[in-house]
């Protein structure tokens, strides 16, 4: 059976191929303690992702040989994600009498009822999350599954840069490892925290909700940083690079910041706004205790302030790296600047101590 959900593993590298670039990260812990070892991140040329699909293997490939270079590490073994509107899960109860061997016999038997794509193009991996309530002599098992294609591209691109894809997460759960350490940077008073993490990319923002650190909603939208880097591009004639680069280094005329920045800031609270009405809409919850908000798009200057202000909700911007100690190969400056964007990489990365 194929780890998607993936059992005991030894180092392996967080990588993140999203649209706009790859992004590596090495973590160590000693006791309690992470340390980034390594980290990188590479530009990825237009449409060799889109919206989550790996639609140029050799390019992604050749971006990812050059991430593992810059980043100097030694580690060949990868963690890398599928997104989670890629994957199906299934809860189904099982006897639990039965060892790992039985149930992966009958899991491959039975996967049929459960999973409407023919067998021999899927991906399956189960894990017992504890005895079931209906009855004590079962068992619940988590059934996941997803196209096998979408495991072979990510394989095939790793393959290229010399790297080897041992465990095959899924994004929201990467996402929810990336949480445990952003929650103790969020005062609970002793209380479940509901927090809406929205992750604003290049060209997706992905709302994910978590109540007690485990996933209760996401929903992806398209929309993003790339909005902002046309606009710059098309008002001061510059090449998608320039664009991209001004947008962080500044340098900009005069009235960039009233006339093309402040109404994106705009559009993104907004886009904060409807998605979290819809959540609301769609489950039993009326209010999140925290936003915070991850994603290349987040480190925009003063969005947290309008965030908190539209919705009334406070809000910050995700560091993962908040707690942790940094190795001498790690550029910290730029790690800071690109950590909200590194959520997923870095639940990937920790996936070395499970
Ligand atoms: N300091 C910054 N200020 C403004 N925008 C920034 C900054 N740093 C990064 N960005 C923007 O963030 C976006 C990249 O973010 P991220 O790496 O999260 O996207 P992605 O995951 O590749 O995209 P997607 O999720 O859409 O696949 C780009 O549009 C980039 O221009
Ligand atoms: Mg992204």
């Amino acid at each position: 059976m194929f780890g998607l959900i993936g059992k005991k593993s030894s180092s392996v590298l967080g990588v993140d191929v999203s649209s706009s670039s790859a992004k590596l990260l090495e973590l160590s812990k000693q006791g309690d303690r992470y340390r980034v070892e390594s980290y990188a991140v590479e530009p990825l040329p237009a449409n060799a992702v889109v919206e989550k699909n790996i639609t140029d293997v050799e390019a992604v490939g050749e971006v990812l040989k050059r991430v593992a270079s810059k980043s100097r590490t030694s580690v060949k073994q990868v963690a890398v994600a599928v997104s989670g509107s890629a994957v199906i899960t299934k809860v189904i109860q099982m006897d639990s009498g039965l060892n790992e061997f039985e149930m992966e016999d009958q899991i491959a038997l039975e996967a049929d009822q459960y999973i409407p794509y023919p067998l021999d193009e899927v991906a399956i991996d189960f894990e017992v999350q504890g005895p079931s309530e209906s009855n004590p002599d079962q068992v619940d098992v988590l059934l996941a599954a997803c196209r096998k294609e979408n495991v072979d591209v990510r394989e095939d691109a790793l393959e290229i840069a010399g790297l080897n894809a041992k465990v095959v997460d899924v994004e929201a759960y990467a996402l929810e490892r990336a949480y445990e350490l952003i929650e103790p940077q969020l005062d609970s008073q002793g209380e479940e925290l509901v927090v809406a993490i929205m992750d604003i990319g290049a060209t997706m923002t992905t709302l994910s909700v978590l109540a007690e650190g485990k996933t209760v909603y996401t929903r992806e939208q398209i929309f993003g940083g790339k909005q902002l880097t046309e606009e710059i591009q098309r008002r001061y004639g510059l090449s998608t690079e320039e664009a991209g680069l001004a947008k962080k280094q500044g340098g900009l005329p005069d009235d960039y910041e009233t006339e093309v920045l402040n109404p994106f800031r705009e559009a993104v609270v907004q886009q904060v706004a409807r998605a979290l009405q819809f959540f609301f809409g769609a489950s039993q919850y009326n209010a999140v205790d925290y936003v915070v908000l991850a994603g290349g798009t987040a480190s925009i200057q003063g969005l947290t302030e309008m965030v908190e202000e539209k919705t009334g909700t406070p809000t910050l911007v995700a560091n993962p790296f908040a707690d942790m100690a940094v190795g001498s190969r790690v550029n910290a400056s730029s790690l800071s600047n690109d950590a909200p964007s590194l959520m997923i990489a870095c639940g990937l990365a920790m996936r070395s101590f499970d």
